[in-house]
């Protein structure tokens, strides 16, 4: 259970991210959710109140633009005074064997999927420390963990993102910072009309429970690893997938 805090959320217009927003106002929270274009799920949102003590505020930003980043950290922070818990869901697939791979793809699915993460979770992590606690929740992916061809880019976006969870981990302990990562497998979202048919097949079949995860079976780890029922474990990437 997370109640009373104030929770920054990227990739939150849709999918896993709008999941994790829907289940945080539920539960009484200040729910900052971060989309690149306006979602009408959002604005949806922001009109239904479903719990008294649940605040949303939207903020529309790319997430590659480091000065949109800040500003929006910023004006969160002027706004709550307070940042309690970021919850990186943002991301983008890619499926490309290599010899086709093009480096503008490249470079573009390391911003997103890499870079921005970073850098948001250093904006965040500095106010965090102010006040000697916070949580950082990345979302990663199976893909860091499988090597299938085809996988090269959006595969190693995220093992580095899974690397750098486990160093942040280390370095922000001290400041009562607490960075995990929960690596989800094939997940019913938009991001499935993007991925090739047979990829997808091909994972569902290979994994121990052979179905494809509601959104809601990996909001429910993320908020678990962001909640104090998981205020001992740091610098983990839990895999949600079925059993791979
Ligand atoms: N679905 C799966 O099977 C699966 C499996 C493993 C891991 N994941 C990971 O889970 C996370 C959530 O994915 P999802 O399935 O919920 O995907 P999704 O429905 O496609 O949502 C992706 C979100 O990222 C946002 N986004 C993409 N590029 C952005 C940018 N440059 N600036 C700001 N926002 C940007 C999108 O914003 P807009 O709505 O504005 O486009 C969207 O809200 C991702 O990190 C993904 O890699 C998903």
């Amino acid at each position: 259970m997370i109640e009373n805090k104030v929770c920054v959320v990227t990739g939150a217009g849709r999918g896993i991210g709008l999941t994790v927003v829907k289940e945080l106002l539920k539960m009484g929270n200040t729910v900052c959710a971060c989309s690149k274009r306006e979602s009408k799920y959002l604005v949806e949102l922001s009109k239904a109140k479903s719990n008294p003590n649940s605040s949303l505020y939207i903020y529309q930003f790319d997430v590659t633009d480091y000065q949109e980043a800040k500003n929006a950290i910023q004006s969160i922070w002027r706004e709550s005074s307070r940042i309690d818990i970021l919850i990186n869901c943002v991301g983008a697939p890619h499926g490309s064997l290599f010899s086709m791979t093009k480096v503008d793809d490249l470079k573009n699915i390391f911003d997103i999927n890499y870079f921005s993460l970073l850098y948001l979770s250093q904006l965040v992590a500095r106010l965090m420390s102010r006040n000697k606690s916070g949580v950082i929740c990345n979302i990663s992916s199976s893909s860091s963990f499988r090597y299938d061809p085809g996988t090269l880019v959006y595969g190693s976006s995220k093992a580095a993102l899974n690397f750098a969870t486990k160093v942040l981990a280390r370095e922000l302990g001290d400041s009562g910072i607490r960075v995990n990562a929960v690596a989800p497998g094939v997940t019913k979202t938009d991001m499935l009309d993007k991925m090739d048919p047979n990829a997808i097949e091909q994972q569902v079949s290979q994994s121990s429970l052979k179905m494809i995860a509601d959104p809601l079976q990996i909001s429910s780890v993320i908020l678990f690893l962001c909640s104090n029922e998981a205020s001992h474990i740091t610098g983990q990437v839990l895999q949600v997938d079925g059993g791979l």
